[in-house]
């Protein structure tokens, strides 16, 4: 009978111990994800800027703006793009033809002024790859604002394309502002992505 109290004292002791030891780490964790976006927030007021056709680059700016205390600004089409005009497989969708016509690639947007735009130090700019470029509705977001003084960072999501030139060709359409190496992501990224973006992020921004 005592043997088998003393035994059980031991066991709730063990298990104590565990979730005290389980505790400790799982708050250590928190911390360091803490501290990797207080060292980026430390940037000074980030705007995260996207264009997403059909969801994916919707999703990860979203996702950011969350880990990164930022404000989101949607660059959006006064004619927005249907199924049908996405379809690049069909060469007279709107898509293809605009690929094919780089004069119908001028996309009219609803708005391209952001509410208190000298507020922002960093900007991160998001798009879907289209044919190996940023999709275009983005170039007249780029072209319409004064991005001096600014750090500006391109992000794309793609099938299985890089993020290329896309980032570059969108800084020669610009009017200053330090543009930093765009990041790609898959269309649908894991937590580790947007974590592993986030260390890049610390050692660039600063
Ligand atoms: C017109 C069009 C062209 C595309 N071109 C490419 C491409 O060149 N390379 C690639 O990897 N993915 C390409 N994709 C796939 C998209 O980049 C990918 O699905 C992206 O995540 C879509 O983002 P969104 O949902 O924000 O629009 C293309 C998609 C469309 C609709």
């Amino acid at each position: 009978m005592n043997k088998k109290f003393i035994l059980g004292i031991v066991i709730l002791l063990i298990i104590v111990i565990i979730v005290v030891v389980c505790l400790f780490f799982s708050n250590n964790a928190n911390v360091k994800e803490n501290d990797t976006v207080n060292n980026i927030s430390e940037a000074g007021n980030i705007l995260i800027v996207y264009f997403s056709a059909t969801g994916n680059t919707k999703d990860v700016a979203e996702r950011l703006a969350q880990n990164l205390d930022a404000d989101l600004f949607e660059i959006v089409p006064v004619n927005p793009y249907t199924d049908d005009d996405l379809d690049w497989t069909d060469d007279n969708s709107r898509v293809s033809r605009e690929h094919d016509n780089e004069s119908l690639r001028d996309v009219e947007l609803e708005t391209t002024e952001v509410a208190n735009w000298d507020s922002y130090d960093t900007v991160l700019i998001g798009y879907p790859i289209w044919w190996g470029i940023a999709a275009w509705p983005v170039d007249n977001f780029v072209k319409d604002n004064d991005f001096n003084g600014k750090t500006v960072i391109p992000f794309c999501t793609s099938s299985s394309s890089g993020i290329g030139e896309s980032g570059e060709l969108l800084e020669s359409y610009s009017n200053g502002g330090d543009w930093l190496e765009g990041v790609r992501f898959s269309s649908n990224p894991s937590d580790s992505d947007i974590k592993e973006f986030m260390d890049i992020l610390n050692k660039d921004v600063e």
